[in-house]
């Protein structure tokens, strides 16, 4: 019998289950048997399986999450006890011991990187693109956005009457450390004046000047979604020395050094608590934040992203079905396009400054703090 294996890997999105259902049904039918690797790569390195037929691929198209689980754990990083292992050897005796024609690994940025080196090990593999971030090359749009921004906009409705009543500014941290797709899309949607983007360093004396603008035209409170990157001048340059000394560092143990450096920058937290005292000291305006956090990464997939997956889902099937491999299936418009994983891999999809949405947004006289 015909066996591929698949596996959902990184930050879990609305959408999973969708796209896992779409190819486990079309490929049955074709009498393949599709084996579901549990926890991302750490299931296919550790074999820790789950058959994906008919019966189990029922059900589960409302259902958020994903019934394979998942964890962001690298196939050259896992860890074994109290030591990080590259299982990358692991994984390629258990592919051929399960006789797979291919792998189908679904998740986002770090997952492509990780699809593309076990392609380098002589898997045949085929990718999905899911990220609530929406930050993947190659693709319109990734399974689980459509879902993140929905949550996101709800939020920021909900807070303009709180905001109206206490005529206070609200600053709303959303989802997003180096791509801005959310804060934007859910800002331009919940009818933010002031958007802060990761793209964008944000001089926080502006944005203060564009509140305190509002107040003066009678505008008593204002909605900010601040994305989770978005970052001060003087934080981007901080930001931006470190980078410069990774690039120019002489050899592996000083890059790593750094490396470490730049992941305490991002584990920094309470970016926005600091930018709402900042606010209310240099306005007089009450400031109050809301992390959206998690939430804008559960419930059930949107119509959008229940279609994304599906149409993604039997692409994938029918490639499957074709020993077509190395690829990512990409949503095109209304077509789906094969992109060589290679193209993809590493390479991050930020906002454009012309992007249409940017463009809106500040013919509407949006401001992003520049
Ligand atoms: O998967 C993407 C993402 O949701 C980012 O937007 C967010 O910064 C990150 O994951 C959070 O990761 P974790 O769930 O591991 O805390």
């Amino acid at each position: 019998m015909n066996c591929v294996g698949i596996l959902t890997a990184g930050g879990d999105s609305p959408g999973l289950n969708a796209a896992l259902r779409a190819i486990g049904k079309t490929v049955a039918r074709a009498g393949y048997r599709l084996i579901g690797f549990r926890d991302g790569f750490e299931g296919i390195a550790f074999d820790r399986t789950m058959v994906l037929d008919d019966l189990t691929c029922s059900g589960i198209l409302t259902v958020g999450g994903t019934i394979l689980h998942t964890s962001r754990h690298k196939p050259n990083r896992m860890p074994v006890g109290n030591s990080m292992v590259d299982m990358t050897e692991a994984i390629v005796a258990n592919y051929r011991r399960h006789q797979l024609e291919c792998l189908v690994c679904i998740g986002g940025g770090g997952t492509h990187k990780s699809a593309l080196a076990l392609q380098k090990a002589g898997l045949n593999i085929i990718t999905l693109p899911k990220t609530i971030d929406n930050d993947l090359a190659g693709t319109d749009n990734t399974i689980g956005f459509d879902s993140a921004l929905s949550v996101a906009t709800r939020a920021l409705d909900s807070l303009h009457s709180t905001a109206s009543s206490h005529k206070r500014i609200m600053l709303v941290e959303i989802m997003g450390h180096k791509a801005g797709w959310l804060a934007l899309g859910s800002g331009l949607a919940g009818g933010a004046d002031v958007i802060l983007l990761p793209e964008i360093p944000y001089r926080v004396e502006q944005v203060a000047e564009e509140l305190l603008r509002r107040s003066r035209e009678g505008k008593l409170f204002s909605i900010v979604p601040v994305a989770e990157g978005a970052l001060s001048v003087t934080d981007a340059a901080r930001l931006e020395e470190l980078s410069a000394r990774k690039e120019a560092a002489s050899g592996k143990e000083e890059r790593e050094a750094v490396k470490r450096e730049i992941d305490q920058f991002w584990a920094e937290t309470g970016r926005t608590f600091a930018l709402a005292r900042k606010l209310e000291e240099l306005t007089a305006l009450e400031t109050r934040v809301t992390i959206l956090g998690h939430l804008q990464r559960g419930g059930s997939p949107s119509c959008a992203d229940r279609l994304l997956a599906t149409r993604l889902g039997s692409a994938a099937a029918r490639a499957i079905l074709a020993h077509q491999y190395g690829i990512m299936i990409a949503a095109d418009g209304e077509h789906t396009r094969q992109v060589p994983i290679e193209e993809v891999a590493g390479v991050r999809k930020v906002v454009p400054l012309d992007h249409p949405w940017m463009r809106a947004a500040r013919n509407l006289g949006v401001s992003f703090g520049e």
